[in-house]
């Protein structure tokens, strides 16, 4: 392996691919039904895991009786905490699967049916007879809690609190504040392709069991390096296969339960494929949730609206037995000018199944809340609110002290409000046309940019003469869970080796292929880009221009000393009009626009594609989604899309996202700086702000469903 020089950033990538809108390179596969998904992998004589999960939200299981599940024809076995193989790493709470008999939250795996079909598994698991030792369980979040505490770090590390300056003092001192407090729901990802994990546990003679799963990951290797040590495997007798993901959103990002059961299936198979697919329903309590989150704000500021105090205090949730403890108000540090910050974070340790990560954890509950306070402080200091925004622009990053890599916010805002006409809107709830009230609504919108370690390319000139005969093999562990990474990795790759997009065939989805890290916190292209570059300058180096066939050099992702001198994140301005029914409260978003400063879009096609998911995603924070946690049997009761409501296209109308030319050289080579997560950052707190511009009715309790309204 060639080291790239650690002392030197990557030169800028000469780009022609990069920029432009070739199609998806696994379009074609999706559209023929020749892109497996971890289910539709063909694997000869597969047996079927169905799962039995507790019924009560914490105590104990007294008795399992598997006998009439046993004889039912077709089961093969049904697992227990009795039987079921012992693991050899039990740390992670979540991932100790039948362990104990112990219950920790109601949806919890107790036992799996494992038969030849899957309606038979399912079946069987009816005619388990299930007996437990119920212990009180305390599912409810408050601020008036005595047992909140203070986590050592909240995700991805950060410190828990901050404080600079005299927040009180500044406070007090105030000619214009405010003090207000948003909830934030409970929430569920929905990607459209449930959790699945396809275990093949093989004994080898004399070389020891060799594990393969067909999963569907954000992060192939990350399951294999969290499942090898469970299994008691090396992670090199673990195979992670995942060439296709019907999303994610981040519960993918790390295994959960069902990745072990299957593996404990797969062992009582003798070889035979153990296929585990969890349902709609079954996702609600295994595969994480966003927290629920009790924010509260305080701002001061001067009479022109510049803001002296900014404290951000978030309560929000974890589960008993493993810590989550999400980064809601860590944005606050970094959003605006103001001298004294003060932000800080308390977990409630709650019987519930365990918290992670969805799409721009932190950043989406927080500045759902903040940006909505910002228009509250707008309308205190008499102000427009992109105004007041501009009036708190930070020349350099307030928490760090750091220039920024690039903030363009301002010209963000600037553009989206001539794009979306903000001089028509009007003060609040005096705008009508019939029976509707109309309302705009504008917010900011922040993500940091992450480069994660550990990554690896390999280029190989191709021998195979399949295709171009100049072509190269590009590989690299990387996933692509429906976001284009197929398509934008080739582009990158096509430009740093100088070919044509067509001479690229990329190779990801395997843990046979180099390690990569996971296609989480808006790191993938980043981070699997650079790596990349910096793969494809060490090939030059070593093999020329004109490599011979079978040419090949690996790269791991160079450290860039020229970035950690900058504070680097996109930013954005999202704006929203809403038309609110005077009768029935009914909502309407008529029309959304993001305007993005998000460093070099590498391909537009499907960059707008998955900022306008984002931005769809949290006008579903802002209207629709709520997950109903009943706090009587501690679990959620609207566990299907009849209940839990997410945007369809009837829902979503006009709506649009555009980005600055901003490339931005310290971020990367490529001049990019992520896209995953920002278009969901700002925009639940843009539709908030319009629907108080329709109706002068301020919601703090997200969702704004009609009757908050009437
Ligand atoms: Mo994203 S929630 O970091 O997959």
């Amino acid at each position: 392996m060639s080291a790239p020089d650690a002392s030197q950033p990557l030169k800028p990538l000469d780009v022609r691919s990069v920029g432009t809108s070739p199609q998806r390179v696994d379009g074609p596969a999706k559209v023929t039904g020749r892109a497996p998904y971890a289910w539709e992998h063909t694997l000869p004589g597969p047996v079927f895991v169905h799962p039995l999960q507790a019924a009560v939200a914490r105590g104990r299981v007294v008795v399992m009786d598997t006998g009439q599940a046993e004889a039912l024809e077709g089961v093969l076995a049904v697992l227990t905490p009795d039987n079921a193989p012992r693991l050899a790493d039990t740390g992670d709470a979540e991932l100790a699967v039948l362990q104990s008999r112990e219950v920790a939250f109601r949806g919890q795996f107790i036992g799996a049916v494992i038969a030849e079909t899957p309606e038979v598994a399912r079946q069987a698991a009816q005619l388990v007879g299930v007996e437990y030792e119920q212990q009180p369980h305390d599912t409810e979040l408050s601020t008036e809690r005595t047992d909140l505490y203070r986590p050592e770090t909240v995700t991805p590390g950060d410190p828990p609190d901050s404080d600079d300056g005299d927040v009180d003092a500044a406070l007090a001192a105030a000619p214009v504040s405010i003090d207000v407090t948003y909830r934030t729901p409970m929430e569920h990802n929905n990607p459209m392709e449930p959790h699945t994990s396809v275990a093949v546990w093989e004994e080898g003679p004399g070389t020891g069991p060799q594990l393969t799963v067909y999963d569907s990951t954000q992060g192939a290797h990350l399951v294999r390096q969290m499942l090898a040590p469970l299994f008691g495997l090396p992670p090199e007798r673990v195979r992670v296969v995942s060439p296709h993901v019907g999303g994610g959103f981040g519960s993918k990002g790390m295994p959960h339960a069902h990745n072990v059961l299957a593996v404990m299936a797969a062992m009582l198979c003798g070889g035979r494929p153990a296929k585990l697919a969890l349902t709609r329903q079954q996702m609600f309590s295994l595969t994480g949730h966003r927290t629920p989150t009790i924010q509260r704000v305080r701002l001061g500021a001067d009479t022109r609206g510049r803001l002296t105090a900014v404290c951000h205090d978030v309560v929000e949730q974890t589960a008993r037995i493993k810590e989550f403890a999400e980064q809601t108000g860590v944005h606050a540090r970094m959003m605006y000018a103001a001298d004294n910050r003060r932000t800080s974070h308390r977990l409630a340790a709650l019987d519930t199944p365990v918290p992670s990560w969805m799409r721009a954890p932190g950043e989406a509950p927080g500045m759902a809340v903040s940006e909505a306070a910002m228009d509250e402080l707008a309308l205190a200091c008499g102000l427009d609110p992109i105004e007041l925004r501009v009036r708190n622009e930070p020349e350099t990053d307030p928490e760090t002290g750091r220039p920024w890599s690039g903030r363009h916010l301002v010209q963000c805002l600037r553009t989206g409000a001539d794009r979306f006409g903000w001089d028509r809107r009007a003060e609040a709830g005096t705008r009508r046309e019939g029976d509707w009230l109309v309302g705009l609504g504008v917010a900011s919108s922040t993500y940091p940019v992450y480069v994660m370690p550990g990554t690896v390319a390999e280029i190989e000139r191709r021998a195979d003469g399949a295709g171009s005969p100049d072509g190269y093999a590009v590989r690299i562990g990387a996933v692509d869970l429906g976001t284009g990474t197929w398509t934008a990795l080739t582009q990158i790759a096509a430009d740093a080796l100088n070919c044509p997009f067509e001479d690229v065939r990329l190779e990801i989805g395997d843990t046979d292929l180099p390690p990569a890290s996971v296609a989480g916190a808006s790191s993938g292209i980043n981070t699997w880009g650079t790596t990349v570059v910096a793969a494809a300058r060490a090939f030059r180096e070593e093999h020329g221009e004109a490599p011979a066939p079978g040419a090949s050099t690996r790269a791991s992702t160079p450290s860039d000393p020229d970035l950690e001198n900058y504070a680097a994140h996109s930013f954005g301005a999202q704006f929203a009009e809403v038309r609110v029914h005077s009768g029935t409260g009914e909502i309407r978003v008529p029309r959304m626009l993001g305007v993005f400063a998000a460093g070099r879009i590498i391909n537009p096609r499907t960059a707008r594609s998955q900022l306008i998911g984002g931005m769809i995603m949290g006008m579903s924070m802002a209207l629709f989604e709520e997950s109903v946690f009943d706090h009587g049997t501690g679990h959620v009761i609207n566990h299907d899309f009849a209940q839990y409501h997410i945007p369809t296209c009837a829902d979503v109308q006009d709506i649009d996202a555009i980005w600055l030319d901003e490339p931005d050289l310290h971020a990367n080579p490529m001049g990019s700086k992520g896209i995953g997560e920002i278009g969901i950052v700002g925009s639940p707190a843009a539709v908030v702000n319009a629907v108080h511009n329709a109706t002068g009715i301020r919601v703090r309790d997200l969702p704004i469903t009609p009757d908050k309204l009437l």
